[in-house]
Order: structure tokens, then sequence, then C-alpha cells
């Protein structure tokens, strides 16, 4: 069985004709993209927002019509996946990088759904590095900030240089090991000169899509 293809086909269900759609990055919502492509070239009438180049690219390649902030009044749905969900559906997200634009699209969205094989769910949030994106500029410095919160920070790297968001920014990984206070942590981080963003998307999410024991689909 595929997880990913599971998870992240269910949720188009909840997406009607005439619906602007926040598209998110990974290999779950993979599926969830690929299947709103087929559906779109069966007269499904929708106007998709992508969270990074990489979701643009696959979004036109299926043929989902795409519009511009400018051009539209709100987002009705955004799907996405995640790194980690907790049982309060606190979220870690940016594990692909695309934390920045996937934040702005889940916040501007009527509703948020999650889409997350069993493997993401969690009780406590953390085992998973925190991604903090960064400005380039004293990125060093900030990396001193972020370990003063309590965690050992990691400059992401891509083949021996930094990697570089679709904003041009820097992602600093934190090892967290235990997030007891996640929206307190997100507030602080937040705080930091040169921090832009971070991973913690806490109180957003509005339905989880993920399997029970017995590996049906189960909507939380
Ligand atoms: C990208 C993300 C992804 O949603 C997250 O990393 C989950 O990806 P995948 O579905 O491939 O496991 O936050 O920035």
């Amino acid at each position: 069985m595929n997880e990913k293809k599971v998870v992240g086909e269910k949720a188009v269900e909840f997406i009607k004709d005439g619906m602007v759609v926040g598209l998110g990055t990974g290999s779950t919502v993979y599926y969830t993209i690929i299947k709103l492509g087929q559906l779109v070239k069966e007269g499904l009438l929708i106007q998709g927002i992508p969270t990074s180049v990489q979701t643009e690219e696959l979004a036109k390649k299926v043929g989902i019509p795409l519009v511009h902030f400018k051009e539209i009044e709100q987002i009705d749905v955004a799907i996405d996946g995640a790194d980690e969900v907790d049982t309060h559906l606190n979220l870690i997200k940016g594990g692909g990088g695309a934390l920045l634009r996937e934040k702005i699209i889940a916040k501007a969205a009527k509703t948020f759904i999650v889409v997350a094989t069993p493997s993401k769910m969690v009780e406590t949030l953390g085992a998973f590095r925190l991604p903090v994106e960064v400005v380039p500029f004293g990125a060093e410095l900030t990396e001193k900030h972020i370990r003063e919160l309590g965690c050992d920070p990691y400059l992401r790297q891509l083949e021996g240089t930094p990697y570089k968001t679709d904003n041009g920014n820097y992602i600093i990984d934190c090892v967290f090991s235990e997030i007891s206070e996640a929206k307190r942590l997100e507030e602080k981080l937040n705080m930091l000169p040169g921090v832009v963003e971070n991973g913690l998307f806490v109180g957003m999410s509005d339905i989880v899509i993920s399997l029970d024991q017995n590996k049906d689909v189960m909507l939380i």
C-alpha cells in the first residue's frame, strides 16, 4: 500500500468547483496535486496557489490553472504535508525547505488540511529537526542566538554549500529532542533578528488526514 498516495488523494474530496486551492510541497501532497490535475482535465474548475517553485512546476505540468495573490479575495482550502503532527494537530514543517511560503498560504486559507502518513504522527514534537529560515546576512550570529534557546542548530547544506530556499534564504535545522511549549518557541524564534520564519505551525491545522491502525483513512 502506498500510504502517501492514499492520504494525499483523499484530500481532493474537500475541493469543489470555484475554489482557490493552496498547493503544498512534498512527496505526500504530490499525490494530491496529481489527482487534482486529473480532476481538472475532467472538468473541475479550480485555481491553485503553489507554495514552492517545485510545486508550481508540477501544477503547471498536470494542468492546474495558477493564480496570483493580487487576483484573489481568499484561499478556500490549502493542502500540505508535514514532518511531524502532534496530538493537538500542531506541526513541524519545512523538511523540504518551503516552510515560509507554506505558512503564508496556510494562514491565508479558510481551511488548512494536512496529509500525513502514520509515521508523521507523534505524541510531542521535536524528534524531527525544526527548520528555521534565516536571512544569509549574519547567519552565524543568528545561529548562536538560536542555540541559546536550547537546541543544536545546523546550517542546512546542499552539495557542500548552504542550501538556499525559494526566497534566497538559508535554513538552520534545530535539534531540540522535545518541544514542550511549541507556541512559545515559535514566538521566541521569530523575535530573533535574522529569523524569517520557523517550521512550527501551532493551532493552524483544521483537518489532518492520516491512516488508523487498520490502515483505513482517518480524519482528525
Ligand atoms: C516542505 C514540507 C513538507 O510538507 C514536509 O517536509 C513533508 O514532506 P513529505 O510529504 O515529502 O514527507 O514541509 O517544506
